[in-house]
């Protein structure tokens, strides 16, 4: 799978990763066979990234129980967040994250929806100077937020920024995707699919034969390789429960990349 470096340690990251909201949240008595599968399909591809929080249930938890058995569990990054308020709230949910997920070190640890971020902040930079998380973010998921994130990238030193872009939604073009590059932060890219509804935006067009000129064989693969070939974007996080959609989404990261002006073909081609 092709890698982005994360600016702040030239460390490489495989640009497909995984999102969990909803897919993840299942009870712990019955996880469906299909979760271990999709992080097996996950790996097997050459993928890295999981992305978590308290906010989505049992996830953690789930990712926790599945990877405790796995040989190669720390080829996993490791990414949660911390969603609550207060600084001694903040601790003891960040704690709780790493034993749910059974991490002693969090790969990226982000603040959520920029919930209380400046009390959250200080502890981040504490724990990684400790070395209990490696790398430190914030993110959000609505253009609204896109101002706000930019100014505090501008006034904190962070590893990562991760917030909403898509083919559908490409509000992050403007200003957030360039500002993050020029400071040297990681982006990581949510809601790539629109929560599923980009896939109801083509309902009865066929994929362009052209598209197979970047190895694009499935409407996932449209919409996750239109995100990867934009170069402020590190990381893409598609959320799936199904093994068979996470190496449909998985292939997004071979292959033939777009140029700039397949992109804007790409682009076109939708809007027409
Ligand atoms: N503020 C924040 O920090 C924030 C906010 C939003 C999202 N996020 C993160 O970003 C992740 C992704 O965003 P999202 O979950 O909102 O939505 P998304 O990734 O845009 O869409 C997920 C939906 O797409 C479907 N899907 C995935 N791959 C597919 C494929 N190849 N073919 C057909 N359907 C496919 C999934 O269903 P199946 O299970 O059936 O595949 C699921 O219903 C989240 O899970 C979360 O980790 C973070």
């Amino acid at each position: 799978m092709i890698t982005r470096r994360i600016p702040s340690t030239n460390e490489p990251l495989p640009v497909i990763g995984l999102g969990t909201w909803q897919c993840f949240d299942v009870p712990l008595s019955g996880i469906p066979p299909a979760l271990p599968a999709v992080l097996d399909m996950h790996r097997a591809h050459g993928g890295r990234l999981i992305d978590s929080s308290p906010m989505y249930g049992n996830s953690e938890k789930v990712i926790g129980r599945l990877t405790k058995t796995l040989d190669r569990r720390d080829d996993f990054f490791y990414a949660t967040k911390v969603w609550t308020t207060g600084r001694e709230a903040g601790i003891k949910q960040m704690q709780d994250s790493m034993d749910k997920m059974g991490r002693s070190v969090i790969d990226l640890m982000q603040i959520h929806n920029l919930l209380d971020w400046r009390t959250h902040l200080k502890t981040l930079r504490a724990w990684k100077e400790e070395g209990r998380v490696r790398y430190i973010g914030i993110t959000h998921y609505t253009d609204d937020s896109h101002q706000m994130l930019e100014q505090i990238l501008r006034e904190e030193p962070l590893d990562f920024v991760q917030f909403n872009y898509s083919i559908f939604n490409r509000h992050a073009e403007a200003r957030l995707l360039p500002v993050a590059a020029d400071l040297g932060v990681a982006t990581l890219i949510n809601r790539p699919l629109g929560v599923g509804s980009a896939f109801s935006n083509v309902l009865g067009k066929s994929i362009p034969t052209w598209a197979s000129d970047y190895s694009i064989h499935s409407w996932s693969q449209y919409f996750l390789k239109f995100i990867i070939s934009h170069p402020a974007v590190t990381c893409v996080i598609p959320a799936t429960g199904n093994p068979v959609h996470m190496a449909d989404n998985a292939a997004a990261g071979l292959g033939e990349m777009p140029d700039s002006e397949g992109r804007v073909r790409m682009a076109n081609y939708l809007a027409g």
